[in-house]
């Protein structure tokens, strides 16, 4: 075993999230561009066993939760086969997905204890619901969410706050919690290319929890190493819900994230607006180990060294996967 992949701030990097494409099948106004986004060419996204290998590296380097992300990471035609392999792995395996095609993969991700699921929903009013994604799924989306609860999914579901778009919605969404076993989180708008990021439409964790406050009375829950929410409940309700406050209160200091996109580059930062390509170290034969020390040695203290996150030039989320 080698020595864990530690940054010069201390920060063990044992949490890989991997984007399996870049493509996806709703068109979320925050995370795509109006005009979609230019896809990689097709040789320059990993194959299957590229990326296997990738994560296997990333494995023997202390690497020990692995999550798929996107695009939406069951559009990728080889999903199941990637899911079934990751069952082989030593890791915690997790899923970020917009839902809309999990119901085809339920045996599968059990087989593979995928259960932790993140589920992305902004609104649970179908007119709303189309506004925000341009898609007509949300039937489809809310059936798929009760379809996994009976099954015993551990469900979280995403819910990114905009002003004038979806704030008025974080009261039901608190309701929404109090029979079913989902803890929902209220995401900080976050800038990224083409999303017309406004400082504006951002609503902070404090708006957010002054919404909540006149409805609800609440209590704080306890939150995990290395999480990136904070907790809380409405006492005698069934879920839970939290806060992601990337923008306002950012929780650098405990990431132990590295991110690998479709196209086998990795990012050490969410917000670094470098790459460092592995694919073509890979396809030429190289270990991929040095490249992956280096990256992570130049890690910045908190989002990615930006004084501005707004003025920076990035990728859509859509490439990068949350
Ligand atoms: N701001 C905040 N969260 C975002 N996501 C995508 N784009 C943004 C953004 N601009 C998150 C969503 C989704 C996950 C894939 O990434 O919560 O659930
Ligand atoms: Fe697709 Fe998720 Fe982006 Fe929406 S947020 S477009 S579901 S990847």
């Amino acid at each position: 075993m080698s020595e864990p992949l530690y940054d010069t701030f201390g920060r063990k990097h044992d949490y890989l999230r991997v984007s399996l494409t870049e493509r996806c099948n709703l068109r979320c106004r925050y995370c795509m561009p109006e005009e979609g986004i230019e896809l990689s060419p097709r040789h320059h996204i990993c194959s299957r066993a590229e990326l296997l290998h990738l994560i296997d590296r990333f494995i023997s380097l202390g690497v020990r939760k692995v999550r798929l992300t996107g695009g939406e990471p069951l559009v990728r035609k080889d999903a199941g086969e990637i899911i079934d392999e990751m069952a082989q792995r030593p890791v915690s395996l997790a899923m970020t997905t917009n839902a809309v095609l999990v119901d085809r993969y339920i045996n599968r991700m059990k087989n593979a204890g995928l259960t932790n699921l993140n589920i992305s929903l902004d609104s649970l009013d179908p007119d709303r619901f189309m506004m925000i994604t341009r898609r007509t799924h949300f039937e489809k989306v809310m059936a798929n969410i009760h379809l996994l609860l009976k099954e015993d999914f551990n469900l979280k579901i995403n819910c990114v706050v905009m002003r004038g778009m979806n704030e008025d919605e974080i009261p039901g969404f608190v309701e929404w919690t109090r029979h079913l076993p989902i803890s929902v989180r209220f995401i900080e708008f976050m800038p990224f290319d083409g999303n017309r990021w406004q400082t504006e439409k951002m609503v902070s964790y404090a708006e957010i929890m002054e919404h909540i406050r006149r409805d609800f009375t609440f209590e704080r829950l306890d939150d995990a190493p290395n999480d990136t929410t904070k907790h809380y409940r409405v006492p005698g309700y069934t879920g839970n819900f939290g806060v992601i406050s990337s923008m306002t209160e950012h929780f650098c200091g405990s990431c132990n994230r590295i991110r690998l996109m479709a196209n086998g580059a990795i990012k050490n930062c969410l917000f670094s607006d470098s790459e460092t390509d592995l694919l073509t170290p890979l396809r030429q034969g190289e270990d991929v180990e040095p490249i992956i020390r280096e990256s992570i040695r130049n890690k910045k203290a908190s989002h990615a060294g930006m004084e501005n996150l707004a003025d920076q030039p990035n990728r859509s989320m859509i490439t990068i996967g949350g």
